[in-house]
């Protein structure tokens, strides 16, 4: 594998297609399995732990799938220490071209007692044997000592021991059920990496659980202790409390490289798009205060903390958004807010208010702000067109769309607008185009037919009342000319809804334009 011979090389093992997907209610279709398996190769992590081929032939397909369509990382498979899991793993793997058999038996008392039946030694004897079988199709073999952290350590030293001899090439100790410590797991780590190889020929990894909330600092504890090869999720999700969160530790060795001094190959700058990707597809929402991820990973809401990012962000950010794929740290406003991040976002949304326009538009704000706990771009946009529209003489005004949309055609639409100028007779302006769907094709057709280049920065359709027939609100936020404008249109039919609220936003900029005109600017 490459960059092997680099010692402080840290390979990230994915098993969100696998241990994640074993989450309640986080079943993923195949087509979606194989549309995270390529972002995961964007983010340019190692290994992908496709699934888990002999327990259905849904996860045998997707394995197969995956292993034909994505190339980049190594493709792993898992299999219980038996022979037909192993032959089920590498049929499953046969088409691609990195691939790994992940082989695992409990080692832990417990485990062997109660759930497997099996003596030790019966233990030791299967695990020897499947990677023996493993080798026979596959280079690239990795044993897991399931439930290893609650093992005996004298027996988790002779098993990993075995296992390299039978030619393991890399050893995976679990912390099954997110039980360990840091200072537990480092003692593991020292041991079983000095008793069993000194040469340093072989890859430890790290599994953690998040039982106890520990399963970031246990897995970065490892890699202080000799793990070169990190088992994690994407937004950490998992069986139970989940597994450690990729992004948690790639964040902290890029973040505090004084204290994990190590490479990886890892674009952090997929990060978020592959969490997104991913909470997506799983239905399982991130909690916003999760790290990295959280919506609100990078938002600064209280005064004090606003100004001092407006100062230097240094003061409130120890990474940047733009490290993991986010274009700008969200300054929420909140009651907190103060008048330099206030200003700060009306900079940010395009415009120019003098003193006398700022101060009368920040005590507004203050007044909406008791009202509503949290307020958003959105609203403060929505204050701000108060402030500087005014009714105006030019306007855009939907006459007629029309939709050809379907499963097997492309989504058509053809539109006409009215273009009313006070004094003189209206124009009439009509626009088709196609998109990628029905909404896309609409505001494409509604940008050609009004002349003017806009970029789509927020899209809502809200129902605001109820039943079959119900009325449905469209926001739509366009940047024209740098500045950013929202509209609202209502309709029954949400199409129409859309068109309106587009061309809401876009007679706010035509007001706006024209009062610049009328005020000499
Ligand atoms: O948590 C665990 O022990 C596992 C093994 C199968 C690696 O997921
Ligand atoms: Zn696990």
């Amino acid at each position: 594998m490459k960059n092997r011979k680099n010692k402080d090389y840290v390979y990230f093992f994915d098993t969100t297609l696998r241990d994640g997907e074993q989450c309640p209610g986080a079943s993923m279709t195949e087509d979606e399995k194989v549309a995270v398996a390529h972002q995961l190769a964007a983010l340019k992590i190692d290994i992908i732990e496709a699934g888990f081929p002999v327990s259905s032939p849904v996860q045998f397909s997707a394995v197969e799938r995956i292993s034909k369509e994505v190339s980049g990382p190594v493709i792993a498979a898992l299999a219980r220490a038996v022979r037909g899991d192993i032959e089920s793993a590498h049929k499953a793997l046969l088409p691609a071209k990195k691939k790994r058999i992940h082989t695992f038996i409990a080692t832990s008392e417990i485990h062997m007692k109660h759930k497997l039946g099996k003596t030790p030694a019966e233990v030791m004897k299967m695990a020897v044997n499947a990677v023996k079988m493993a080798r026979e199709f596959v280079a690239d073999v990795e044993f897991s000592a399931e439930d290893a952290t609650r093992s005996d350590l004298v027996f988790l030293t002779e098993i990993v021991h075995a296992v390299i001899e039978a030619g393991a090439t890399t050893i995976n100790i679990p912390d099954t059920v997110g039980y360990t410590t840091p200072k537990e797991y480092a003692h593991f780590f020292d041991t079983l990496v000095s008793k069993t190889d000194p040469d340093g020929n072989i890859i430890f990894s790290a599994h953690c659980h998040n039982d106890l909330g520990l399963a970031t600092a246990n897995s970065l504890t490892a890699l202080q202790h000799g793990a070169r090869q990190v088992e994690s999720t994407i937004n950490g999700i998992g069986e139970r409390a989940g597994n450690t969160a990729m992004e948690e530790v790639i964040m902290a060795i890029k973040t505090r490289p004084e204290n994990f001094p190590f490479q990886t190959g890892i674009n952090t700058r997929q990060i978020m798009k592959t969490s997104r990707l991913v909470s997506h597809v799983s239905g399982l929402p991130v909690q916003p205060n999760k790290a990295i991820v959280g919506a609100n990973a990078f938002a600064h809401e209280s005064g004090i903390h606003q100004d001092g990012m407006i100062k230097n962000r240094l003061t409130y950010e120890i990474m940047t958004p733009e490290s993991v794929g986010l274009e700008g740290s969200r300054l929420v406003l909140g009651r907190h807010s103060g008048r330099a991040g206030f200003s700060e976002k009306v900079k940010e949304l395009g415009y120019k208010l003098n003193k006398e326009e700022m101060e009368k538009t920040y005590q507004k704000f203050l007044d909406l702000a008791d009202r509503k706990k949290e307020l958003y771009e959105e609203d403060v946009a929505v204050l701000l067109q108060d402030e500087t529209a005014v009714s105006s003489d030019d306007m855009f005004k939907l006459a007629y769309f029309h939709i050809s949309s379907g499963s097997t055609m492309i989504p058509t639409a053809t539109v006409k607008i009215e273009n009313l100028k006070k004094g003189t007779e209206s124009e009439v302006h009509q626009g088709a185009e196609t998109g990628d769907g029905p909404i896309s094709a609409l505001f494409r057709a509604i940008e050609k037919a009004t002349g003017l280049e806009t970029r789509l920065v927020h899209y809502q359709i809200t129902p605001i009342s109820d039943g079959k027939d119900a009325l449905g609100e469209a926001r739509v936020g366009l940047r024209i000319d740098n500045q950013i404008y929202y509209g609202k249109g209502t309709s029954t039919d949400i199409v129409e809804a859309s068109a309106r609220g587009f061309l809401d936003a876009v007679n706010k900029h035509v007001a706006t334009v024209s009062k610049k005109i009328k005020d000499g600017v």
